[in-house]
């Protein structure tokens, strides 16, 4: 057992803690949106998955850039996501075909083919994202079709071939047309398929298939996953970052996100190739993810490419003319958002779509992990004009390899982005980096961050770093004005990124212990931070402990602490008379490498402990006391 003392000292203020200090990161990776987040059922719904990713050409089963930046891409399944079934003596076919598209920009279709069908059946059916997960409720099949086949019987369908949901479809003649259909769901399954089947001989093209549950988060039409949703919305994140990450960079400026491409109806947008390892669909466009931010209260912060693609790969560097049209994207993308309809073009189509009044748009960052003279040549020229035309927004830098000491400097920026993926054990070296980082009126903001090296897919040993690592921040107020832990989501059953904050699969959703840290933390903010001292007195010598205090509007004190180590450690926090102990929150495991999983989904959560001003720490774990002053309660 080890022993320690913290003292806080209320009458001491160290620095004010913005407000928008706790956000959260979004990015297109693990299948975070498509299967994630987004709520659409159907894999592939416009039938562009399999198209050889944009600006490359095809080699041996790969994608290759002209930079020469190369992605594993086979061509072996024309239609992903969809497959044929016949019965009895019917016979069918199903093919890709990008003949007579609806949309040339979108033209690839799925067609299909039935014969003898009074005597069995032909159907194609979508599996999903690995299986469809389905609840009672109600559920809107919408496709775009032209053929001969005159109608088609819809059902969802569990993996041991029970129907939990069907209507019929009646179909529609040689011109495309929009066809919609509810389908009430009887039971709740996983690992479902939708599957249509003819009700006659013929052929159809299919533009269009989409299966979509009616409740989702806030009951938005082309909305959220709520289960997920509320996971993000219950961090009471400040701010959504997004599209990324690396998506916003491609691994060609052809596959770089484009805000533009991404509104409009659903049927229409293209997707694009998204460097994680496959096409997404753009279901969540710009426009959707402007109003899930209001919807979680958040602003919004959002991630322009300035003119490159992805300088980990391959780089592309645009051209002035390329660079010029990713300024005027920016430009436009900031309209839409908060522009004034009477005025902008842009901002008359967000009005089109529904939403007259401004999004809370509140930051603005040029590139993402963008370095040298590229970079800043081109941050320059975007700030110049950005700057002038949208005065009242947060602009902030990339701080990949910028020398901060270099003769050549950007003229101006808000905040300076910094990004830090290490071991637990680095974060706690970390513990001085910001109280000697120089202070030249420019704010700090760790957008991505994760203890993510050595500790399985997420475990508490990590979480405990990071929260020493938060209590860093907090203590260097001053400087830092905002941190995102990264990335946010991840599909189990495709995880590209080794360690991610909220994970799924079929019904499962669980927070890594990290996710705990970040809510506990989160839903407890001071306004101001003050002076805390920590004295360990450990007969192993190991023990750390991290500690930090603030005040909040309301006259209540917050503790947070950060307890790195093998052994218990029995704490005594001195305060003063005038306070006392009214909740202590802990997150803690019986070892550092405890995870959650799915079937533990909250082995490591946030525990409500007896609220005592001296305790025993479990090692490595994180606790957060509220103190209330006597004068309060009495
Ligand atoms: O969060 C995953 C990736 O890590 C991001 O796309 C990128 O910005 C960083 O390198």
């Amino acid at each position: 057992m080890n022993f320690a003392n913290i003292r806080v000292h209320p009458d001491q203020m160290k620095c004010t803690l913005s407000p928008d200090f706790y956000g959260v990161f979004f990015e297109e990776i693990n299948h975070a949106g498509d299967g994630g987040l987004y709520a659409e059922l159907v894999r592939n719904r416009n039938f562009m998955d399999a198209r050889i990713p944009e600006g490359t050409a095809w080699y041996q089963d790969r994608a290759v850039t002209e930079n020469g930046q190369t992605e594993p891409w086979k061509l072996d399944d024309p239609l992903p996501g969809w497959h044929l079934r016949t019965t009895g003596h019917a016979n069918g076919t199903m093919y890709g075909s990008i003949e007579n598209p609806r949309n040339h920009d979108v033209p690839n279709q799925l067609v299909m083919t039935a014969e003898n069908t009074t005597c069995g059946t032909v159907t194609v059916y979508n599996t999903g994202y690995w299986g469809m997960t389905v609840f009672p409720g109600e559920y809107r099949l919408t496709m775009i079709v032209r053929g001969t086949i005159s109608s088609l019987h819809a059902e969802i369908e569990t993996p041991y071939g029970e129907t939990v949901g069907s209507c019929e479809v009646t179909a529609v003649g040689e011109a495309f047309s929009k066809i919609s259909a509810t389908l009430t769901v009887s039971k709740h399954a996983n690992g479902c398929h939708l599957t249509l089947t003819a009700g006659s001989d013929g052929v159809l093209m299919f533009d269009f298939v989409s299966l979509f549950p009616k409740q989702t988060f806030k009951n938005r039409e082309n909305g959220m996953n709520p289960r997920i949703a509320q996971m993000i919305a219950d961090l009471s994140p400040s701010f959504f970052r997004f599209p990324g990450g690396c998506i916003v960079e491609g691994i060609c400026l052809e596959t770089a996100f484009s805000f533009a491409d991404t509104l409009g109806p659903v049927e229409d947008r293209k997707g694009c190739y998204n460097l994680w390892g496959y096409r997404r669909s753009d279901g969540i466009g710009y426009h959707e993810y402007l109003t899930f931010c209001e919807d979680i209260g958040a602003k919004a912060l959002y991630v322009v490419n300035c003119g490159m693609s992805c300088q980990c790969r391959a780089p592309e560097y645009g051209t002035d003319e390329q660079i010029e049209k990713f300024l005027n994207d920016a430009i436009h993308a900031i309209e839409y958002a908060i522009g004034d309809p009477l005025t902008s073009e842009w901002a008359a189509r967000r009005a089109q779509a529904g939403h007259p009044e401004p999004f809370p748009l509140a930051y603005i960052e040029i590139g993402n992990e963008n370095w040298g003279d590229e970079y800043l040549v081109r941050y320059q020229r975007f700030i110049d004009t950005l700057k002038q035309r949208f005065p009242s927004l947060i602009y902030i830098i990339n701080d990949y390899h910028v020398d901060k000491n270099a003769a050549k400097q950007p003229a101006f920026y808000d905040l300076i982005d910094e990004h830090f993926y290490v071991t637990p054990e680095r974060f706690l070296a970390m513990a001085h980096r910001y109280d000697r980082y120089p202070r030249n009126g420019k704010g700090v903001y760790v957008g991505e961050y994760a203890a993510n090296q050595e500790v399985g897919i997420g475990n508490m040993a990590a979480a405990c770093a990071e929260a020493a690592f938060l209590i860093h921040l907090e203590e260097n107020g001053d400087l830092v004005k905002m941190a995102s832990y990264a990335p946010l989501l991840c599909h189990m059953r495709d995880r590209k990124w080794p360690v991610n904050l909220i994970c799924y699969e079929d019904d499962h959703v669980f927070g890594i212990p990290s996710y705990h840290v970040q809510k506990l933390f989160s839903h407890h903010r001071a306004e101001q931070i003050v002076k805390t001292t920590v004295a360990v007195d450990s007969f192993t010598g190991e023990a750390q402990i991290r500690a930090t205090a603030g005040i909040c509007k309301d006259g209540t004190i917050l503790l947070k602490i950060a307890h790195f180590s093998k052994e218990p450690t029995q704490v005594t926090i001195h305060i003063g008379d005038q306070f006392v102990p009214r909740k202590l929150f802990g997150v803690f495991a019986e070892s550092p490498e405890s995870e959650n999983s799915i079937e533990k989904p909250e082995h490591v959560s946030i525990q409500d402990l007896p609220a005592e001003d001296s305790f025993v720490m479990r090692p490595y774990g994180v606790y957060l006391l509220v103190f209330d002053t006597k004068a309060d309660i009495e």
